[in-house]
């Protein structure tokens, strides 16, 4: 801890710190806005969408992290830029990760289920195809149409039963030997850990614990083990990386073979 912060912890007291850290982040956060460097930012009150804060440095920054994350793991895996492969992002929401992919190389796509948030993202991500889809499969693609698809924060909230029906899905729309790579929330996030409910009590590493009205407020909660038990009957798993996607969420690389 730097010198600065040492003495801030010993004369602030706990109580304080926190109200001067989120006035902190919302001013570095209207400053960020006002500059207007990064091109249209989604409005605030839609960022809780898919991230659990209202600060648009987050979604700046957990997107261009996430996204320079999957060009190394998939570019690793074999996935050549050079020959211009077809990427799929579901549940590309508000275009985070998505809108930092236009130097890969790669041609994208994009999905989701709320129209309101693929049709914000048009005004960031015009390389890519841009699809509304609906909430159980199939995707408005033909089988065989990518050679990768990644879902970041998507499957951590899939309650049990769409678990199995996306896993499937994403067998049917990559091509053989395609990629996939699937983000997930491991049970050391939680502490203490949430009872599951009972569609998920008979699945080891598995628990969904459902929360709220909104996609993100309920969380599915994968062991390896857990995410096994869903992918493996459709797609091969390569490697699995706890904090894998920055320390954020738990990393899987799957392929079709
Ligand atoms: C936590 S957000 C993550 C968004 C984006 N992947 C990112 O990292 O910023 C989850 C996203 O999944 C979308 N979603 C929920 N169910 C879906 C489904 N069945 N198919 C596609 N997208 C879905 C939500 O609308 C939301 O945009």
């Amino acid at each position: 801890m730097s010198r600065l912060k040492q003495l801030y912890h010993h004369h602030i007291p706990a109580r304080l710190r926190w109200p001067i850290g989120r006035l902190r982040r919302d001013l570095q956060d209207a400053l960020l806005r006002l500059s207007r460097r990064h091109g249209p930012l989604p409005p605030r009150h839609v960022l809780l969408k898919v991230q659990s804060t209202p600060w648009v440095m987050e979604y700046l920054d957990i997107g261009r992290r996430s996204a320079a994350r999957l060009q190394q793991v998939l570019g690793e895996a074999g996935l050549n830029a050079a020959s211009r492969p077809q990427v799929l992002d579901l549940g590309s929401g508000l275009g985070r990760v998505l809108r930092h992919l236009e130097p890969s190389g790669w041609q994208l796509y994009g999905c989701d289920v709320d129209a309101w948030s693929l049709e914000w993202s048009r005004r960031v991500c015009d390389f890519a195809e841009l699809r509304v889809n609906q909430n159980d499969p199939p995707l408005p693609w033909p089988e065989a149409s990518f050679d990768a698809v990644y879902a970041v924060s998507v499957f951590s909230h899939f309650p049990t039963a769409r678990q199995s029906r996306w896993a499937a899905e994403l067998r049917r729309v990559l091509k053989p030997g395609g990629l996939a790579v699937v983000t997930t929330m491991g049970p050391w996030v939680f502490n203490p850990l949430p009872e599951g409910d009972e569609t998920s009590a008979d699945i080891d590493g598995f628990w969904f614990v459902p929360a709220g009205h909104g996609f993100n407020d309920s969380a599915a909660i994968h062991t390896e083990e857990g995410l096994r038990h869903f992918f493996d009957p459709h797609l091969e798993m390569l490697s699995w990386h706890r904090g894998g996607l920055d320390g954020f969420q738990d990393l899987s690389l799957l392929r079709r073979s």
